[in-house]
């Protein structure tokens, strides 16, 4: 899938393309059964809130055939690629399920700081790809941005362990209000299967879901092959060291992987 002249424009102006209802309803079933016998499991890739509901399974990818499949979709891959104008390796792989009632907050950060400070990432040639598994609501915590926020760099980040289970370079107060004055905050909400591409230094971050609606969002962290890390300091199933370039798969591979998977959810063994 390419991107077309406008948008090309609108990612170098605000920082964040919006595609809503890109993936089928079926593509979207079939991922988030996957989801959920993911999240069944006890592995360490699978992280959870204080309160032991599912937070982020890092890397299911690798176990998962869905979640595999997902990750070298032409539709999530192609755009980067384009962007970056050369092959890209999947640098990280996540699910962050924001479970109803209970899923916390993301502080405000940008991404490349991370990569840069924790995984030697050289420069913010890396983007987060993501697709909606299910409806993200004003209310579920939908993935807030300052659009136009990447102009601004890399920003001055520190690391606050406290007040989640997911280590961030946070961004203060004064930062995000100083941003929020030019550029406001926006919340790009619809229904399952939107995807959103967004520039690793564009500041985001998300607010708890108290709501019954779990807001669960599939994240492809995709880097120009150019770009690869240096000195990571974080396991790999959070910074990959696979850094072979992506081999793209079809659409209709995906379509037909996921007609199977949902055809066998509503067969009946007798
Ligand atoms: C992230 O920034 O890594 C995730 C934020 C979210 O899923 O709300
Ligand atoms: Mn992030």
């Amino acid at each position: 899938m390419k991107l077309s002249e406008q948008q090309l424009q609108e990612f170098d102006e605000l920082g964040y393309i919006f595609m809503p209802e890109a993936f089928p309803i079926a593509q979207v079933e079939a991922l988030r059964h996957a989801s959920n016998e993911i999240f069944s499991q006890e592995r360490p890739e699978i992280w959870r809130e204080k309160n032991g509901a599912p937070r982020t399974a890092f890397a299911c990818h690798q176990y998962s055939e869905a979640c595999s499949l997902l990750a070298s979709d032409e539709r999530l891959v192609e755009p980067v690629e384009q962007l970056f104008g050369e092959e890209v390796y999947l640098h990280q792989f996540k699910i962050n399920a924001k479970a109803a009632f209970t899923g916390e907050v993301w502080q405000w950060h940008q991404d490349f700081p991370t990569w840069h400070k924790d995984d030697g990432m050289p420069e913010p040639r890396a983007m987060n790809i993501a697709v909606f598994l299910d409806d993200v609501l004003p209310i579920n915590g939908p993935l807030m941005i300052v659009p136009r926020s990447h102009k601004a760099g890399a920003l001055e980040a520190s690391h606050d362990l406290q007040t989640t289970s997911y280590p961030l370079w946070t961004l203060d107060n004064q930062t995000v209000t100083d941003l929020v004055q030019n550029n406001s905050i926006l919340a790009p909400t619809g229904k399952a299967g939107g995807l959103l591409m967004f520039h690793g230094n564009i500041v985001h971050g998300s607010a708890g879901n108290i709501t019954p609606y779990p807001r669960r969002i599939v994240y492809l962290t995709l880097s120009a092959v150019s770009n690869a890390i240096q000195s990571p300091t974080r396991p790999d199933f959070i910074a990959h060291r696979d850094f072979t370039p992506v081999k793209k798969t079809s659409e209709r591979a995906f379509e037909a992987f996921a007609n199977k998977a949902v055809s066998a959810l509503f067969c009946t063994t007798n």
